[in-house]
């Protein structure tokens, strides 16, 4: 079965079908993964070009670990070194990039509808990894793939995404992807930082932690932006932590077998104790190692509808 879609912007329109074959095919890749030779032919003769204007470690390392894995020809690019410092546009900067030939592109970047801008400017397959505070579907993906290796099911769980919901677009993704797949999402967090009329997305809001937990199966714990300490959406990282902070004694009121998860980068003692991150119920590795997985699922369906791209069109 090929999928719905040209590139991958966001999971809000993605078909309850395609996101089913993303994480079908996402378990294949993930069995690739945990072999001794991690890679396959798949991609051969495809290019790559990472392009992010922001800083990442897990979602620019995963992707480019993905497409080895899978045999494209990849390249890098952080705009803090190119010529974007010289006043080079997004549009340029992806046209002249293109004009040497290559199939893809990853953008993450700090405007909303970044990746949907570049769609309307160039031929390129365009993977979306984090548009400002709209969409990170690769993200909500792994998420997602995580909590359904764990489960064997979505459908049902009650799934409480913690902290700063205003300006996450791992929630975003996660409330659109899980919500599409039946889970029952909740949202707890300083009423400052709950984006207006987020009931509109079909959550369940809360404002006091202790009450938000009860019943609960999964927790996405976001970070807490520090750098927005000084700006009154919170009055100090200290009240933050006790009053949304996840430690051992909050994590009683969950659903037995219940799972911690993080997207990271993690604020250690803030926003999560490190008990509770490192015990046997934080899946926050598991994310990371799965995030492969799902990339290389993204990446090899993407180019999969233009079968003659590739040499098989199959996983080896
Ligand atoms: N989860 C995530 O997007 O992490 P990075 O910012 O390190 O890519």
């Amino acid at each position: 079965m090929a999928i719905g879609m040209e590139h991958l912007l966001d999971l809000e329109s993605l078909s309850e079908e395609d996101l089913t074959l993303i994480l079908d095919t996402a378990r294949s890749f993930r069995e690739v993964i945990d072999r001794d030779i991690k890679k396959v032919p798949t991609l051969r003769g495809i290019t790559v070009v990472n392009l992010f204007y922001e800083p990442s470690t897990r979602t620019r390392i995963s992707f480019e670990l993905a497409e080895k894995r899978l045999s494209a020809d990849t390249v890098s690019f952080s705009s803090s070194s190119s010529s974007v410092q010289k006043g080079e546009s997004l549009k340029d900067t992806v046209q002249n990039i293109e004009a040497m030939r290559t199939d893809m592109v990853i953008i993450r970047h700090t405007s909303p509808g970044a990746a949907y801008f570049l769609t309307q400017s160039c031929d390129s397959k365009v993977i979306n990894a984090g548009d400002g505070a709209h969409e990170h579907p690769t993200q909500g993906l792994l998420d997602i793939f995580t909590i359904r290796e764990r489960y064997k099911r979505i459908k049902g769980l009650r799934v409480l995404i913690v902290g700063d919901i205003k300006h996450s677009r791992v929630a975003r993704s996660n409330i659109w992807g899980l919500k599409r797949l039946g889970a029952e999402i909740v949202v707890c967090g300083p009423s400052t930082l709950l984006p207006y009329e987020v009931e509109k997305m079909g959550v369940e809001v809360y404002t006091d932690l202790d009450d938000a937990l009860e019943g609960v199966d999964v927790v996405n714990i976001l970070r807490i932006q520090r750098e927005r300490q000084d700006t009154g959406y919170f009055p100090t990282l200290r009240e933050y932590t006790r009053l949304y902070g996840i430690n051992k004694e909050r994590v009683k009121r969950l659903n037995p077998g219940f799972t911690i998860m993080h997207p990271g980068p993690m604020n250690r003692g803030i926003e999560i104790t490190v008990d509770v991150a490192e015990s046997c119920d934080s899946v926050i590795l598991e994310q990371v190692t799965n995030g492969v997985a799902v990339r290389m699922a993204v990446l090899y369906l993407l180019m999969e509808k233009d079968a003659e791209a590739l040499d098989n069109g199959e996983i080896v």
